[in-house]
Formats: structure tokens, C-alpha cells, sequence
């Protein structure tokens, strides 16, 4: 299947109730260990690259490897998506170079840290929206700020701080037509999000329910979403790693937030833990081995399990089939033509 849409794939995910996990790649690996688990499990799925992975792998390999697997699985509707774009320039190189989906990450200033304003952030957003639909592409914006500042992007603190307002989230989405829409409601991203498991003071999931009352027919995206199973964390420390004992989200509560409009969910930590403890074990049990296939096949498949399990519990299993692709000119089309605009007549 030629790369699709990711409107297309939430479109579906709403009309079949569930939820499509997200996954950040930054090498062929990791490309490779999700495309098996969504064959595995039937899946549609989202790859996603920060500008971290498009720097560290050079963004043109990352686009022709991620093409290669929708040449090599052409029965799994898969969509290319820019992970937290900081700038209209960032998510236009990224149109440019072929990704079908783009964030553009507006809760934050350029730098990935400072708390943007509303009215910038709505500018910024608009802008991406109006280009990237002109060309048949999917625009994720956010609104309320992620705490935590490990994987560069947050806003530091408990994650709090800058919780998403149902209001704000309204006028948002009508004013910018975004497709998705990332909301902050007390998930950071990394390892370290809680420090015992959340309850409804740390892990807004009421507000969520409240935002989705409010915008019945938005895809709701949760960040920061892996669940950092203890077994993972025990793993990486049996080999010599050194974690301190971390909470993620329960598995339930996103679970949760698909019944509650949430349509894509992001996960890149569990995979990160899931191979490094692999790669641990295979160095620390055979330290004479230097062949990087003796380690990064551990490591890939230790990936694919996570990354099925994870399609299984949102849903998305199964669905691979349910549906084919819709071109993104098509797609395009319907932006032109209103019958995919997001965005009432009025905030035009
Ligand atoms: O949003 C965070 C993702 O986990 C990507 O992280 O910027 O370190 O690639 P990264
Ligand atoms: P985790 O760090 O919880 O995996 O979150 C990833 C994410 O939100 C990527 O945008
Ligand atoms: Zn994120």
C-alpha cells in the first residue's frame, strides 16, 4: 500500500472506536520490529520521527527505509508523520521530503522548552495547516504543555503546570482546523513521569473525558504515553543498567482515553527500554560477541513484542484490512472541497 494519510487512518480508528499507536523510529531496526508486529497483528500503524531522529539518521534514509516497508507490507495502511515539528519551517522541509502527517508543535517556542503564547500558537499552527493541506497533508497540533524536559520537549516540572483548557482546546481546533489534537493532561515523555502509580491527581484523565465532551469529533492524541513496565526497567537493570524505579501510563487509562476520542497514541520510551535491555543481556551474558546482528536481532524482536502487545491493547489489531488507501490527492481534494476541513466557515 502506497503511504496513506494519517487522517485517513484516524478517520477509520473513529469509526471503528479504537485508538493507533504511534511509534518514533530512528533507524531501520526499529522500522522493521513495527512493521512486523503490525503484520503480526494486522494493524494499521504511524511511524513517527522527532527532529532528533531526522538528525541523527539523516532524514532522506528515514523517508526511503519507511517507504521501503509500505513497498515490502503493502497490506498495512501506514502513515509517515513528523513528531513534534517546532517551527513552520520544520514541518515544510518535511512535506517536502514526502511524509503524509506533520506536528506542528506550537504549545512550545522554537527552543522545545518555553511555553508558547495562545495567539502564537494558533498563528503558527494556522499557517502549517493552510500549507500542509494544500498539499493532502495531515497537520497534528497541540495545546497545553507537556512537563518534563527529557526528550527535549516540555516544558519542565510535573507536567501540571500547563494543563490543557477545555476552552482554549475549542477555539483552538475551530480557529486552526487542525486534523488531531494533542492535549496535556499530566504526561511528560521519558522514563521518569510518575513516581508511584498515577491516580486522578497526577493523571488528568477527567480532563480529557471533558475536552472530548466538548470536541466530540476530534482525534484526541496522547503523548508521553508509554506505560514503562517494570519488567522492562528490571531487565536493563539485571545487565547493569542503572534505572531508578519510574512509573509510565497504565495501559487502562489509555485504554480509557480511546474510549474517550483519543485516536493516537504515542509511544517511543517502551521500545527504547525494550531494546536496550536486549542488547544488554546479549553483551553482559556473551561478553566475546561483537557482531552487531547478535545484538540488534534481540533487540528488534524484544521491539516488535512491545510494539504488538501495545496494538493489541489500543485496538488497533486486526483493522489492517478494513480498509484501502485513499490517494492524497483525494485527500487533497477534500480539503479543497470542504468535505475534510476542520475548520468552520466562520474562523476562516
Ligand atoms: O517526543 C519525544 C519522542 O520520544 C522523540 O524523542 O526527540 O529524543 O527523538 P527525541
Ligand atoms: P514516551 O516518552 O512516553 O514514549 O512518549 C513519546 C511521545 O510522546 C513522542 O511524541
Ligand atoms: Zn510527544
Amino acid at each position: 500500500m502506497p503511504l496513506v494519510s494519517m487522517r485517513q487512518l484516524l478517520d477509520e480508528a473513529a469509526k471503528g472506536g479504537y485508538g493507533v499507536g504511534a511509534f518514533n523510529v530512528n533507524n531501520m531496526e526499529q522500522i522493521q520490529a513495527i512493521m512486523e508486529a503490525a503484520k503480526e497483528t494486522q494493524s494499521p500503524v504511524i511511524i513517527q520521527a522527532s527532529r532528533g531522529a531526522r538528525a541523527f539518521a539523516q532524514d532522506r534514509y528515514l523517508y526511503h527505509l519507511i517507504l521501503a516497508a509500505s513497498e515490502l507490507y503493502p497490506e498495512i495502511p501506514l502513515a509517515m508523520h513528523l513528531d513534534h515539528g517546532n517551527s513552520f519551517d520544520t514541518c515544510k522541509s518535511a512535506i517536502e521530503l514526502g511524509f503524509t502527517s506533520v506536528m506542528m508543535d506550537g504549545s512550545l517556542r522554537e527552543d522545545g522548552k518555553t511555553p508558547n503564547t495562545f495567539e502564537e500558537n494558533l498563528d503558527v499552527t494556522r499557517r502549517v495547516v493552510d500549507f500542509a493541506h494544500e498539499r493532502g497533508i495531515t497537520v497534528e497540533g497541540e495545546i497545553g504543555v507537556l512537563g518534563g524536559v527529557e526528550d527535549g520537549h516540555g516544558a519542565g516540572g510535573t507536567g501540571l503546570e500547563h494543563l490543557t483548557n477545555p476552552d482554549q482546546a475549542v477555539e483552538f481546533a475551530e480557529k486552526t482546523g487542525v486534523d488531531a489534537l494533542a492535549i496535556a493532561i499530566g504526561t511528560s515523555h521519558g522514563a521518569y513521569k510518575f513516581s508511584k502509580k498515577p491516580d486522578g491527581s497526577v493523571l488528568k484523565m477527567d480532563l480529557l473525558i471533558a475536552i472530548h465532551n466538548r470536541l466530540p469529533k476530534t482525534h484526541l492524541v496522547m503523548h508521553g504515553s508509554s506505560s514503562v513496565p517494570k519488567d522492562l526497567q528490571d531487565v536493563i537493570n539485571q545487565y547493569g543498567g542503572k534505572l531508578k524505579q519510574t512509573w509510565g501510563v497504565p495501559v487502562e487509562e489509555i485504554q480509557l482515553g480511546i474510549r474517550n476520542g483519543v485516536r493516537k497514541v504515542n509511544v517511543d520510551t517502551d521500545n527504547r527500554l525494550a531494546i536496550t535491555g536486549a542488547i544488554r543481556k546479549v553483551l553482559w551474558e556473551t561478553p566475546e560477541k561483537f557482531d552487531p546482528r547478535d545484538y540488534l536481532k534481540p533487540a528488534r524482536a524484544a521491539m516488535q513484542k512491545v510494539v504488538a502487545t501495545r496494538m493489541t491493547q489500543f485496538g488497533q489489531a486486526g483493522h489492517a484490512s478494513d480498509y484501502a488507501a485513499v490517494s492524497i490527492a483525494q485527500i487533497q481534494q477534500g480539503y479543497k472541497d470542504g468535505t475534510l476541513s476542520t475548520r468552520p466557515k466562520a474562523a476562516k
